[in-house]
């Protein structure tokens, strides 16, 4: 038994299977099949020089191979090795032949070592003597320590919470466009694994200061050099770590740390405790920051959010289960939105920070702030709102539905649910700021409704501090049921978010592409839709944008390719144009609505891009951009190429945009926009298609009606334009068939050797 536990042939069998398993699925992020591939092949390689170092081993790990390949006993064992030898040479190089239709993975370090010297600031700083000079001069626990970290907040507050979210946790509300997303600071890998100097190199330098291996071309991380001041840095550095209650890590630590290991463990809210003065202190923690210090909407981050944090002081909830002519929620209604936040908008869920006895000490606390804390629901007047029977959904209620839609949602609403108003009126919200309704294709942006009761009960009670009306007298119980029902199809209207699918695929055909943006043909090419994100990033920064969604599909035929790019816009922002000057906002200068699609300059070999927003100095890109007419101006309708190769300076327009097309149709809230060009041209400058290749593709937009122009834009990631090939089963199928021929040759001349050499050892013996 021992003897064939530590068989040669078996353990190296063994060997390989375990390196298999641990390369291929105990690493993550997996790695990619050629790196794969090479690790295997040198791992082969290296047991076979440990068999064969000496004879008498590399003997005995091939006497099992000889046998079965030459012993006239082994005749069974021997057909049932070739048939599986044959059939795995084929499957693998099936798979090997076959077009992929997995997008590249990337491959990134989190975490790389950071240069020795940093020069910002004009200073010349070594990282590895570097400390943050606040907390030697502050104590903890000094008033002067109490006031720096308040001001770090406040800085964080104002310029990393878009990202980072603000239980500092990655979850800001944009965070989601981002891949990689922004750092969890909360989690244990990351600032509770590093020093302050590394923090301050990386908040300094953002994304572009990072090496190769930390994949900078991906990274949103903005570049706080630009921004803030050497000292800003080091007070949010310091808030950071008191808000997550981790210590950083540094030489004199680490030596405590080797002697006593030290449990990792937030801090924050370690007691939970329903007392005033602890909820309280929940409060200035976690509200504060949006909701100000009294309640009032005015905390540090209010000023760049959209829609604002509520004023608590007003006593007015936009969401509610009480009846239509209760002025106040029900608590376990404002429970119910602290506990799961607004989506779409920057209010967080708290469900899994706080605890219900803190979530009930909370409501209590907003309602201090609006003077309402005395009385008891049954003294306000609260009362349930009547729901009626629930009519379920048929195509009769649907139908009845859309035309009562037409009559009570239409003008705000818009035909297909996009948000955009009909009725000419600018709204306005009752703190006076302009209010869009709500988009009901994008249910991943309604703020508290889920379902058709849901539907049910804003319609019924209508949204308080908002332009959208109660209908309680308007319209019968069955009536609202009917508008639910049919609201909820509005989302077939639209292609949901992608959940993590990256990859357009562009289809092929024969014959000319649509060259309209309402061309009916667009609807066999596979839709996509991915999020867009204000660019908080650099320039002059914008913080909020309406449209927040692209959906893209892609077509290609022997010469051309053609985007259609759409973008949800509830405005038809075409300065001079009727329809631009109703809904025109006074404080802003109106633009023309625009669009712009970025390729690299060359398809990438490697994993290596350029930088997500305009490239960089080694690695250009080209940028399609359309424009809508500018009637006041009396310019039509535009389309540009742009080059640009580096964030620094503004991409520059070519002056022949050689045959790049592209042309915008708007309706109902969404414009649609065509882009095509040839796929190979004869400009160096440009980007030439190639079928079957991942291609790199990110998209950005201008919302005319809020004045944005240059850097002042939302944007994607990168994304990939994948040009798919057709079907060629012959070179699928050929291909294989020749592995599976060649696996069986190489078999049997194997065999017929060993046959022989047995033969040959008998007929010795005999
Ligand atoms: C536009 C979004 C965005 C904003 C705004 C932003 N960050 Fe980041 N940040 C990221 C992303 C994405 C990453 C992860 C990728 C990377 O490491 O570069 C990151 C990473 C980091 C890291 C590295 C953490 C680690 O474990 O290595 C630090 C530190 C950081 N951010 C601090 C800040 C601070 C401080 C601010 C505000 C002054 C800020 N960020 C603002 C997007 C953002
Ligand atoms: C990052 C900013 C931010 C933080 C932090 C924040 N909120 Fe909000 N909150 C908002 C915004 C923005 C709104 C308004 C959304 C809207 O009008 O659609 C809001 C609205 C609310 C509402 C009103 C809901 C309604 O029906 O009108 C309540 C209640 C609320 N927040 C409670 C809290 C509590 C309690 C905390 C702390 C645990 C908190 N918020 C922390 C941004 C924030
Ligand atoms: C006068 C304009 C107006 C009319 C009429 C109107 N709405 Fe609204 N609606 C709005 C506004 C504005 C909002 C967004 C409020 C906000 O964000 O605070 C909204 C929001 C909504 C929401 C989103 C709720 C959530 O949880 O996010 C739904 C659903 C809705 N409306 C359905 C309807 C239906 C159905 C009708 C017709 C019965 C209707 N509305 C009529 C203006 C209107």
């Amino acid at each position: 038994m021992k003897r064939f536990l530590t068989h040669p042939l078996l353990l190296s069998v063994l060997a390989i299977a375990a390196l298999y398993v641990l390369f291929a699925y105990a690493i993550s992020p997996p790695m990619p099949r050629s790196l794969l591939i090479q690790f295997m092949a040198i791992c082969v390689v290296g047991v076979f020089l440990v068999v064969s170092f000496d004879d008498a081993t590399f003997q005995r790990f091939l006497n099992p191979l000889q046998l079965l390949l030459g012993s006239p006993g082994h005749k069974i064992p021997r057909a049932l090795a070739f048939v599986v030898i044959v059939a795995g040479a084929s499957a693998l190089t099936y798979t090997w032949a076959k077009p992929s239709n997995r997008a590249p993975i990337e491959l990134r370090t989190v975490h790389p070592a950071p240069p020795s010297s940093l020069r910002v600031f004009g200073n010349n700083y070594n990282l590895a003597t570097l400390q943050n000079p606040l907390r030697e001069t502050m104590p903890r626990g000094s008033d002067a320590y109490v006031e720096m970290i308040s001001e770090g907040g406040t800085l964080y507050y104002e310029n990393c919470i878009f990202c980072h979210g603000d239980n500092l946790d990655g979850q800001g509300h944009i965070g989601d466009a981002f891949n990689p997303r922004p750092a969890n600071f909360q989690d244990v890998g990351t600032i509770a694994q590093l020093q302050e100097s590394y923090l301050f190199w990386r908040i300094a330098t953002g994304a572009p200061g990072l090496p190769r291996e930390g994949a900078p071309w991906a990274s949103a991380m903005p570049v706080w050099h630009e921004i803030l001041e050497e000292e800003q840095i080091w007070k949010i550095v310091s808030f950071l770590y008191d808000y997550t209650g981790y210590e950083p890590r540094s030489w004199e630590l680490e030596a405590q740390d080797a002697a006593a290991p030290e449990s990792a463990e937030p801090a924050s809210e370690a007691s939970e405790t329903s007392d005033e003065d602890a909820i309280r202190q929940v409060y200035d923690m976690r509200c504060a920051q949006c909701h100000g210090e009294e309640g009032e909407g005015d905390g540090p981050a209010a000023e760049l959010l959209y829609p604002k944090p509520r004023d608590f002081s007003l006593g007015t909830f936009k969401y509610k289960t009480s009846a239509a002519d209760s002025e106040f929620p029900y608590d376990a209604d404002i429970a119910r939105t602290i506990r799961d936040g607004l989506p779409g908008t920057s209010m967080p869920a708290w469900g899994e920070v706080l605890s219900e006895a803190q979530i009930t000490g909370l409501v209590t606390l907003l309602r201090e702030f609006g003077d309402w804390a005395e009385e008891d629901e049954e003294e306000l007047g609260t009362l349930p709102m009547e729901m009626g029977t629930r009519v379920e959904s048929s195509a009769e209620s649907i139908a009845r539905g859309a035309a009562l839609f037409e009559k009570a949602c239409l003008q705000c609403h818009g035909a297909d649910g996009r948000g955009n108003v009909t009725s000419g009126k600018v709204l306005k919200d009752d703190w006076q700021d302009r209010i869009w309704p709500r988009n009901l294709t994008r249910p991943e942006t309604w703020r508290w409704t889920k379902d058709a009761e849901g539907i049910f009960q804003r319609i019924s009670g209508g949204i308080r501090g908002t332009p959208m009306p109660e209908h309680t007298t308007t319209m019968s119980e069955d009536q609202r049921w009917d508008i639910a029902n049919y609201a909820m199809t509005l989302r077939d209207n639209a292609t949901p978010l992608t959940t993590g699918d990256t990859v357009i695929r562009a289809l092929r055909v024969e014959g000319d592409l649509p060259d309209s943006p309402d061309d009916p043909a667009w609807d066999a090419a596979p839709p996509i839709t991915f999020p867009f994100a204000p660019n908080v990033i650099k320039g002059e920064r914008l913080y909020f944008s309406l449209n927040d969604t692209v959906t893209v599909r892609a077509m290609y035929n022997d010469g051309k390719l053609a985007l259609r790019v759409d973008i949800d816009d509830r405005t038809y922002s075409v300065p001079g144009a009727p329809e631009e000057v109703q809904y025109r906002d006074q404080e802003t200068d109106p633009a023309p609505d625009a669009a712009a699609v970025q390729f690299p300059i060359a398809i990438p070999t490697t994993s290596e891009r350029p930088w997500f927003r305009h490239g960089d100095p080694q690695h250009g890109v080209n940028m399609w951009y359309w424009r809508a007419p500018n009637e006041e101006a009396g310019e039509p309708e535009s389309n540009a190429l742009l080059d640009a190769s580096g964030p620094d300076g503004p991409p520059t327009p070519r002056a022949d945009s050689g045959d790049l097309v592209s042309s915008g149709s708007w309706e109902d809230g969404r414009w649609r926009i065509v882009f095509s060009r040839s796929l190979d041209t004869e400009d160096g400058r440009d980007l030439q298609f190639e079928t079957g290749r991942y291609i790199p593709v990110a998209f950005a937009n201008w919302d005319g009606w809020a004045g944005h122009q240059g850097s002042r834009h939302s944007m994607t990631s990168w994304y990939w334009l994948l040009l798919e090939e057709e079907e060629q089963p012959l070179k699928v199928y050929g291909v294989s068939g020749l592995g599976g021929a060649l696996a069986a040759l190489a078999f049997l001349f194997a065999a017929r050797r060993q046959r022989r050499a047995y033969e040959d050892a008998e007929s010795d013996a005999a």
